[in-house]
């Protein structure tokens, strides 16, 4: 039976209270513990079995400030077994506790203790640990600019059931230059968790045990290669809706789906005022008809409702030419202009931004051409890699602390992949087109065109880029300032569990 839309109020995430507040040079603690729990995600649906930060799925939200460090110990109150299908098949988890958990605050510039290695999960009471496991409390410096990141569980070949049974919240920095941009705030500032997800009909999460039209040897359960969900969810309600006022909004979006891309759109034909993506602010507002998501990816937008009194927006899902007439991803969630406006809406869309510096002044100690490849695993089940290593191989990508490097990522695979690389934000430097079938006849790359800018709203700081098949997608960063473990990967979660994930180890050159 299908779900109606639009029937429920869409949930906005609670702010985060420290558990200690800052105290000497520390900085405020929390405690925040995962847990499993029940929600309402639609009206007609049973309460949800979910794991969440906190109880709650989106988890809470972080709001801090530049400049002000914090700690947070992230409990794992979880039960010993999952209620999603584990695949032992991948990564030895046979060896392994069924469930373990690792937080990553994506896009946080973060010592290695604190990034949330893959291998540096723990279970409950900290009972087993992973190899990587160093520290139970984790640092957040927040010396970066203000932006949107968002946090969410990174445990080694479980991370898309863990991040499917709601492992995710969002984290704010705000800093002064931002604050006197008088942007729309308070009850007209609002994050947008976007997502997707399937339900049996007794209300329990559905994600399939195998892939579609699976192979008879294949084990069940058995990876899937991606997922798609039958809903679209926002902040934990399925297709929601909001009550606005006639006035602008701030809307954090992100992208948290496993697998889905969004092509976000309204309906009343208006423009975003896209402000910020992944890194922080644009350098200018840019009028933004279509917003293109791949999942991991913020975008900060301004939505203009004046003079829309008593309309009904629909927030839309583009699904291309031809789409399945069954599916119906192709609405996300609907905004009712049918508050009465409370006070003058004195906020601004400031033209100018910020300034962002280009890296492609720096000197540059290194390209690296890495391969987006397809490939076969032993039990001959598609494996996406990336440069033809496996995750287990020795670390390849090791740039020197303060360095700056380009890395080329050359998709040959059919399919776009999100990369994401932990630690820095990054600046695309162009994509060139090159003979994908050529390419597959005899491995060589001819480009079919040149080199074209990155979208206008991607001329700003990246930490994931949409890798497009027969692309070759240009990135350049600064690798610090910290050295030591990170990784690099598919957000693609289902790809990232399946070996496209790397370590990256920045060097010291001084040691
Ligand atoms: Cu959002 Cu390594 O991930
Ligand atoms: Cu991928």
């Amino acid at each position: 039976s299908k779900l109606t839309k639009f029937v429920d109020a869409l949930p906005i995430p609670q702010t985060l209270k420290p558990t200690r507040p800052r105290h000497g040079k520390q900085g405020d603690f929390y405690r925040v513990q995962m847990e499993e729990f029940t929600q309402k995600m639609h009206k007609d649906l049973q309460p949800t079995k979910l794991w969440g930060y906190d109880g709650q799925f989106p988890g809470p939200l972080f709001d801090v400030n530049h400049g002000e460090p914090i700690q947070v110990e992230w409990v794992n109150n979880l039960p010993s077994k999952h209620f999603l299908p584990v695949d032992k098949t991948v990564h030895n988890l046979t060896e392994l506790p069924e469930v373990r958990t690792v937080t990553h605050l994506h896009g946080s510039e973060t010592k290695s203790a604190s990034d949330g290695y893959p291998d540096a999960w723990f279970t409950k009471n900290y009972q087993e640990v992973g190899p990587h496991f160093k520290q139970k409390i984790y640092e957040y410096p927040n010396k970066q600019r203000a932006t949107t990141l968002w946090y969410h569980d990174h445990a080694m070949g479980i991370t898309r059931l863990n991040v499917y049974a709601g492992l995710v919240g969002m984290y704010i920095i705000r800093d002064r230059h931002e604050k006197r941009l008088n942007l729309p705030s308070g009850p007209y500032e609002i994050p947008l968790a976007i997502t997707d997800r399937s339900f049996n009909d007794d209300g329990s999460l559905y994600y399939p045990p195998q892939p579609d039209d699976p192979a008879d040897n294949i084990p069940n359960p058995s990876i899937r290669p991606f997922f798609l969900g039958e809903t679209n969810v926002v902040n934990g309600k399925v297709w929601p809706y909001l009550d606005v006022e006639p006035r602008k909004y701030r809307f954090r979006l992100l992208n948290a789906a496993n697998t889905r891309a969004y092509q976000l759109y309204l309906d009343s034909g208006q423009d975003f005022y896209q402000i910020g993506s992944d890194g922080g602010l644009l350098r200018r507002t840019l009028k933004m008809t279509k917003l293109a998501m791949e999942s991991a990816e913020r975008i900060d937008v301004i939505i203009d409702f004046s003079n829309l009194e008593g309309q009904t927006i629909t927030l839309k899902n583009d699904l291309g030419a031809n789409p399945d007439p069954e599916d119906e991803t192709d609405d996300v969630m609907q905004f009712r202009v049918r508050s009465p406006l409370k006070d003058d809406d004195t906020k601004a869309i400031p033209q100018h931004l910020s300034s962002i510096p280009s890296l492609k002044q720096n000197n540059i100690t290194k390209q690296r051409f890495l391969k987006l490849v397809g490939s076969t695993d032993e039990l001959g089940r598609p494996l996406l890699l990336l440069d033809n290593k496996l995750w287990m191989d020795p670390v390849t990508e090791t740039p020197a602390l303060g360095s700056t490097e380009i890395w080329s990522f050359i998709n040959v695979t059919a399919f776009t992949h999100p990369i994401h690389i932990h630690l820095i934000q990054f600046q695309v430097v162009n994509r060139q087109p090159f003979d994908l079938d050529l390419y597959n006849q005899d491995g060589s790359i001819v480009f079919t065109g040149p080199a074209t800018p990155p979208e206008p709203n991607e001329r700003v700081w990246k930490d994931t880029v949409a890798a497009h098949s027969g692309e070759i997608t240009r990135v350049i960063a600064e690798f610090g300032p910290f050295t030591d473990d990170y990784v690099w990967h598919c957000h693609i979660l289902e790809h990232e569990d399946h070996d496209m994930m790397r370590p990256m180890r920045v060097i010291d050159p001084k040691k």
